[in-house]
């Protein structure tokens, strides 16, 4: 079978109470329309149209990699239908079953989308639409049904009787509809209460025309939540949530508070890895098996290999980090960094773009900028790579073995060389040669009876 897709984003979102469009606002960190978009991918259509508004760049901007999407620009938001119609006017040369999905129903699962277009293949329908049950029905389109089951048309919520408000079962806004049948598109009539044309008119359109169509109840209604609002964006939050850890749970993955943690549909973690309360794993992150993640732990897009241990309250950003390797507590682990395996970043440890390699401790209150760090090196506390003049960053390489002394400095470019020591305390401006000792502090002196004649001076 043949697919397109089209993804309808040109709403105003007037009910988000916003200046941005409503498909743009962000679930987890990524906009609604991403997800409606990624779902669409996994269809492999022939073409995906996203019909946009004014406010186009935006949305574009948002999805980021938009090279296999088209998009048509819906000037005016004159309803769903104005809206589908708009975007088949790319699909001209398209024949066989056009998707289509509202850009605002990011809960969408691809497997669901393809049950539907089974049973719509299976009974050859011309026009199919996906409907689910909700209790209380808020304000979704509803399935205006016969007596004999048979679905006639489907109704908002501003021309209901009273006994079709009490009906549960509503429109999810994905459909399948064939491409012979695009040209009906033009028969629907403007809703004069709305000033807009409504795509719910199809089923009544294609039926008055002998079309063959079904409206498919399917089982999961939360996947099919829209978004109008803010309270449904935050109900959206909560049943990501739940899914994506439920979602690991069967994979072997261990939580103590499963209603504090997010783990964002991209990521993907290893079995028997706990996650204690308070973690967020974002992005693409991919995290090992049999890690240890402790309370309040971000990690973004970021891989963390088997039996690594993130201890409480640190923040890596799209970084690296070894097997069997501890990151924390309260580390920082900047972009662009990787920490070898087995190696230990402690307390108030900010790394940033740099390679750390197996073995390697900076255990107390370090800054590792733009710095090369070689095997089984020792970063005592305090250390500072200063990496930046004002103007540029320069870098700092600390080869094998190294042991830097607490307290220092070392002012880049600088190189430490293989098993060189830096004396605790020292300002390095210049390279250590291999086993020397660098240091750079004044010789200590000791003043005798210094303090008793301070005492005598100030009369204390
Ligand atoms: C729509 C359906 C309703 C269904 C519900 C499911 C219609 C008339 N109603 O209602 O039956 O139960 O979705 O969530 O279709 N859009 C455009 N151009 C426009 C208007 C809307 O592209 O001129 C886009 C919106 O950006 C949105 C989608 O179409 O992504 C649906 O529009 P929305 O205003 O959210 O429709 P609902 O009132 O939720
Ligand atoms: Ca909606």
């Amino acid at each position: 079978m043949r697919y397109s897709c089209v993804i309808l984003a040109a709403g105003l979102g007037k009910r988000m109470n916003s200046s941005l469009p409503k498909v743009i606002h962000k679930l987890y960190g990524l906009p609604l329309i991403r997800y409606v978009v990624d779902a669409g991918r996994k269809l492999k259509p022939e073409k995906i149209v996203v019909v946009a508004g004014k406010n186009h760049r935006l949305i574009k901007d948002s999805i980021v990699d938009c090279r296999d999407i088209s998009f048509v620009i819906q000037r005016k938001p004159l309803g769903t239908a104005h809206a589908l119609l708009s975007g088949t006017s790319l699909l001209k040369d398209f024949k066989g079953t056009v998707v289509v999905l509202n850009g605002d129903m990011p809960l969408i699962r691809p497997e669901t989308i393809r049950r539907f277009l089974k049973l719509h293949e299976r009974h050859k329908n011309t026009l199919s639409v996906a409907s689910f049950v909700v209790k209380p029905p808020h304000s979704y389109g509803r399935i205006i049904r016969s007596s004999d089951g048979e679905a006639l048309k489907i109704r908002e919520t501003s021309s209901l009787t009273k006994a079709q408000k009490e009906i549960n079962e509503v429109n999810s806004g994905l459909y399948a509809i064939d491409s012979t049948a695009f040209p009906l598109l033009r028969k629907i009539k403007l809703n004069r209460k709305k000033k807009e044309y409504y795509l719910t008119d199809i089923l009544e359109v294609v039926r008055g025309r002998g079309g063959k169509t079904s409206v498919y109840c399917m089982v999961d209604g939360d996947e099919f939540i829209g978004i109008n609002t803010r309270q449904e964006l935050l109900k959206a939050h909560d049943i990501l949530r739940k899914r994506q850890v439920m979602c690991f749970i069967q994979k072997g993955v261990s939580f103590i508070d499963a209603e504090s943690v997010f783990i964002h549909p991209y990521a993907m973690i290893g079995r028997e890895t706990l996650i204690y309360p308070n973690v967020y794993i974002q992005g693409k992150t991919r995290i090992g098996k049999k890690c240890i993640i402790y309370p309040n732990v971000r990690i973004i897009d970021s891989i963390i290999k088997d039996h690594a241990i993130i201890k409480d309250s640190t923040l890596i950003e799209e970084s690296f980090v070894g097997s069997k390797a501890e990151v924390g507590p309260f580390a920082h682990i900047r972009p662009g960094t990787s920490i070898g395996q087995s190696a230990k970043i402690g307390n108030f440890v900010e790394v940033k773009k740099s390679f750390v390699g197996t073995g390697t401790k900076a255990m107390h209150l370090s800054y590792i900028g733009d710095a090369t760090v070689g095997r089984g090196v020792n970063i005592g506390a305090g250390t500072i790579t200063c990496n930046y003049d004002g103007r540029k960053k320069y870098k700092t390489i600390i080869e094998d073995g190294v042991f830097v002394g607490s307290d220092s400095q070392l002012i880049a470019p600088v190189r430490l060389k293989k098993g060189s020591y830096v004396g605790a305390g020292s300002t390095i401006t210049a390279d250590v040669p291999t086993n020397a000792l660098g240091i750079s502090r004044v010789r200590q002196r000791n003043i005798k009876g210094w303090v008793k004649r301070k005492i005598k001076i100030n009369g204390e």
